[in-house]
């Protein structure tokens, strides 16, 4: 193996730079070249690839966003286009590739390497919603913006006693949701895999305004329903309290990576280069029991389904549920 390439596709997580930067030193320690492919598959597709070394990635550790920048491009799922992105590979002379990114980022690498092309994945999402590993690239990042827009926004909301409900991101999973809303002491937490009424919801509030709260808390995941809606329809059921909406969306994906998105980068991008060393593809790396742990795309993907920490999520209900 002589030269190997690195992508980021999907949504950007924050330390997604932390690993393009510990593929290409170690690509470098083996003696390998290491390229850049700009725009994730689109990139791939259409050739947009440069050759990287220490000195455009070292600086880049600690800073959010994706230098290779990022994209969606539905046209990938194509075969036609998959082939065409191989013989770009092939053109450049890349023995195997490194895909950063989501489960749909993941699917991209697993059909280069049903066409013969190895690939490995490294998940980079800030939903944490990839199966099997127990944690993403960025979702640390993100939860630490969303904890501290949350206590910002109780400062304000208990100085006029008030009730606000934040939408934070996850499209299909309430992680963000249950580690802010824990994290913050929310009242409530609603997320796209439980179901919930809203009654219960204003239950809730209404006891803990009852046990002293000055003010109350409902955090809300993206998937679960859209925060007007649910705004709207908590207000008719308690007129008495005042209630605000906000919607915390893309400052979820920026800044600074937190140590642990940075470390489990690192940690990712040196072990994959090792693995397409090794001759592996269709794999992907995460983390069970904070351990790094490398998963078979087909068998987890496509059988097993991402799991909520229920735990934490149960724990919240019960320290919330003030039995009025
Ligand atoms: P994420 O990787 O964060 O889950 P997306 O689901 O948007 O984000 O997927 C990112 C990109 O991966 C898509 O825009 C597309 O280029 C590629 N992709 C997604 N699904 C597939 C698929 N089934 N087959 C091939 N490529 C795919
Ligand atoms: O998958 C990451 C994510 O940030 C989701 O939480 C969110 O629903 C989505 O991406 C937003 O995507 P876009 O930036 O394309 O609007």
């Amino acid at each position: 193996m002589k030269r190997i390439a690195v992508l980021t596709s999907g949504g950007d997580a924050p330390g997604m730079n932390a690993a393009i930067r510990a593929v290409v030193e170690q690509g470098i320690h083996h003696g390998l070249e290491v390229y850049g492919v700009y725009y994730g598959y689109r990139g791939l597709v259409e050739g947009d690839f440069r050759l990287l070394t220490l000195s455009d990635v070292h600086h880049n550790i600690r800073r959010g966003g994706t230098m290779l920048y990022s994209a969606r491009y539905p046209e990938f799922k194509h075969k036609e286009y998959q082939e065409k992105a191989i013989s770009q590979l092939e053109k450049f002379g890349i023995d195997a590739l490194v895909v950063i990114g989501g489960d749909g980022s993941f699917a991209g690498a697993l059909s280069l390497s049903k066409l013969g092309f190895p690939a490995v994945g490294i998940p980079g999402t800030i939903d944490n919603d990839i199966p099997g590993t127990e944690y993403t690239i960025g979702f640390d990042s993100a939860v630490s913006v969303a904890l501290d827009a949350i206590d910002k926004i109780s400062d304000t909301a208990a100085s006029h006693n008030r009730t606000f409900v934040v939408e934070v991101m996850g499209r299909h999973a309430g992680d963000i949701a249950i580690w802010a809303g824990v994290a913050a002491g929310a009242d409530a937490i609603i997320i796209p895999e439980e179901e919930f009424l809203i009654e219960d919801v204003v239950r809730r509030t209404e006891a803990g305004r009852s046990a002293g709260k000055d003010y109350s808390l409902v955090v809300l995941a993206e998937g679960a329903m859209d925060v007007d809606n649910f705004v709207e329809q908590f207000q008719i059921l308690a007129p008495d309290q005042s209630v605000r909406g906000v919607t915390l969306s893309h400052i979820q994906r920026g800044g600074t990576p937190t140590a642990r998105d940075r470390v489990f980068a690192t940690l990712m991008g040196a072990r994959s280069v090792d693995l397409l060393i090794e001759g592996q593809k269709a794999i992907y790396l995460g983390v069970r029991e904070e351990q790094l742990t490398v998963f078979d795309i087909v068998e987890t993907l496509e059988k097993t389904e991402h799991q909520v920490r229920q735990d934490l999520f149960q724990l919240n209900q019960k320290l919330t549920d003030r039995g009025n």
